[in-house]
C-alpha cells in the first residue's frame, strides 16, 4: 500500500537531462504518476513533432519532443510544464512500463524500486537501419544495447549487426 505523499521527484538525472526519481520505495505494479497533456489527432501530434524536431535541428538549442501515442487515432502533446511524466527517460532495462488504462497513459512499475531509483521505461522505438544512430542511449545500465531501441526490436538491430560484419569480412 502507498500512503498519499508523492512518490517521486524531478531532478538532473545522469542517463540524460532531468529525469523523474523515487521519494520512497515502490513495490512493483504501482502506478507512478499519469502522463498528462492536450489529447490531439495523429495528424496534429505528428505535425507538432516534426515541428519541434526542425526547430532543434535549426538551433543550437536542445530540446525534446513530448508527443506521446495514445492509440492509432490520438496522440498526447505533453509538452506542459505541469506533465512532469515527459522528463522520464529511457533504459535497456527499465523498472517501469507504460499502461494505456481508460484512455490515460500511466507509467507504472515492473519490479521493486528503491527510493532515489530514477523511473525509466522503454520506449519503444523501432529499430530502423536508416536512422537508429540518431537515439544513442546513455542508460547505463549493464544490458544497455547502445541505442534507444525497443528491447522487441533488439533481435532484429543484432542480426542486422551480423549481416553487416560479415559484409565488411568479405571486402576485406
Ligand atoms: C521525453 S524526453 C525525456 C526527458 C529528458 N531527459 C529531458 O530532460 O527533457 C526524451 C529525450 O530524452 C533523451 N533521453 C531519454 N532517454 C535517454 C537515454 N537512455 N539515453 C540518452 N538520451 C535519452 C533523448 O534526447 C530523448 O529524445
Ligand atoms: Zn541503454
Amino acid at each position: 500500500m502507498q500512503n498519499n505523499k508523492k512518490i517521486w521527484m524531478v531532478k538532473t538525472s545522469k542517463i540524460h537531462g532531468t529525469g523523474v526519481f523515487a521519494t520512497q520505495n515502490i513495490a512493483k505494479g504501482t502506478r507512478i504518476i499519469e502522463y498528462i497533456g492536450q489529447k490531439v489527432t495523429k495528424k496534429e501530434g505528428d505535425k507538432r513533432s516534426e515541428r519541434r524536431i526542425k526547430k532543434y535541428l535549426n538551433s543550437k538549442e536542445t530540446g525534446s519532443v513530448y508527443i506521446f501515442e495514445l492509440n492509432s487515432r490520438y496522440d498526447i502533446d505533453g509538452s506542459y510544464s505541469y506533465n512532469k511524466a515527459r522528463f522520464i527517460n529511457h533504459s535497456c532495462n527499465p523498472n517501469c512500463e507504460v499502461d494505456i488504462i481508460k484512455g490515460k497513459i500511466w507509467i507504472s512499475s515492473i519490479k521493486k524500486i528503491k527510493i532515489g531509483e530514477e523511473f525509466t521505461y522503454d520506449y519503444g522505438y523501432e529499430f530502423d537501419k536508416e536512422d537508429f544512430t540518431d537515439h544513442i542511449c546513455e542508460c547505463g545500465s549493464k544490458k544497455c544495447i547502445g541505442y534507444i531501441i525497443s528491447q522487441d526490436d533488439w533481435g532484429k538491430y543484432k542480426n542486422w549487426k551480423k549481416k553487416i560484419k560479415l559484409l565488411e569480412k568479405k571486402s576485406i
